[in-house]
């Protein structure tokens, strides 16, 4: 007996169509934007806010500059697998976006901003999370907190350390200072930087630091360039 297969057609959208579709969802979002009442500035990143903070809806808090900077979650949690899950210094911990994730999978996390404002939302994000109770949160400047958090956290010498550094720009100074904390650094840096001048980095330290390149995408696009030093590099502190 002969059994009728159905024919699949596919359904195509016509070009008119699908502009129709684009525009349909353009004027909801412009509606939700304006009900929420989000500021012109940030409405880019407020679009996208899942990707920031899957929690969002759940009480995450943002100034003009956290959405800008923050870490989107995705790669947050890229960069905590890559960091050993010991202790983690994040030095310019911003609105909490790595910390949170951080202080999911690592041993406890010291979580430092030189803006009151960022570190009180950072804290009620990391309350969001459920994560709280594994971060210190400090106010001040990772520059001049370096050398005191060498002393306390080495003579608790409780785990393998390691350390985050995330900074907008490569500044060798910068790096010399995380670096008198551990060699094991995760950067997490614009699309656009240098990255002859990243690799210069390890070269300049003596003896010569492993040092590893990553770029992270999100949604298919280029999103930031992550770089990986000493231990960091090559998944030798991933998680599994
Ligand atoms: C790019 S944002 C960090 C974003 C963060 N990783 C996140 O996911 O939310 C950089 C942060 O560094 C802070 N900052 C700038 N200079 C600093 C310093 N010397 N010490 C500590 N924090 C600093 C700024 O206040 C800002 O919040």
């Amino acid at each position: 007996m002969k059994t009728e297969v159905p024919v699949q057609r596919k359904i195509r959208r016509s070009r008119r169509q699908r502009k129709l579709a684009k525009r349909r969802v353009k004027k909801r979002a412009k509606k939700q934007v304006k009900e929420e009442g989000v500021s012109p500035l940030v409405e880019k990143y407020w679009l996208r806010r899942y990707d920031l903070f899957s929690k969002y809806d759940e009480g995450v808090k943002l100034d003009e500059e956290g959405w800008f900077s923050v870490t989107p979650e995705e790669i947050a949690v890229r960069h905590a697998e890559r960091s050993g899950g010991g202790v983690v210094v994040d030095c310019f911990a911003g609105v909490g976006g790595n910390s949170i994730q951080f202080a999911k999978m690592c041993y406890h996390v010291v979580a430092i901003d030189i803006d009151p404002q960022k570190v009180e939302m950072a804290l009620s994000n990391a309350k969001v999370y459920g994560v709280e109770d594994y971060v210190d949160f400090i106010v001040g400047d990772f520059i001049q907190l370096a050398p005191s958090l060498k002393i306390t956290l080495s003579r608790e010498a409780l785990v393998r350390e390691c350390y985050a550094v995330r900074e907008q720009i490569v500044r060798y100074s910068l790096f010399q200072i995380a670096q008198t904390i551990t060699p094991n650094i995760i950067m997490f840096l614009p699309r656009n930087v240098d990255l002859l001048q990243v690799e210069e980095l390890s070269w300049l330290s003596s003896p010569p630091l492993c040092v590893e390149i990553e770029k992270n995408y999100l949604n298919g696009y280029l999103k930031g360039i992550t770089v990986y030093f000493g231990d960091a590099a090559f998944g030798k502190m991933e998680l599994s």
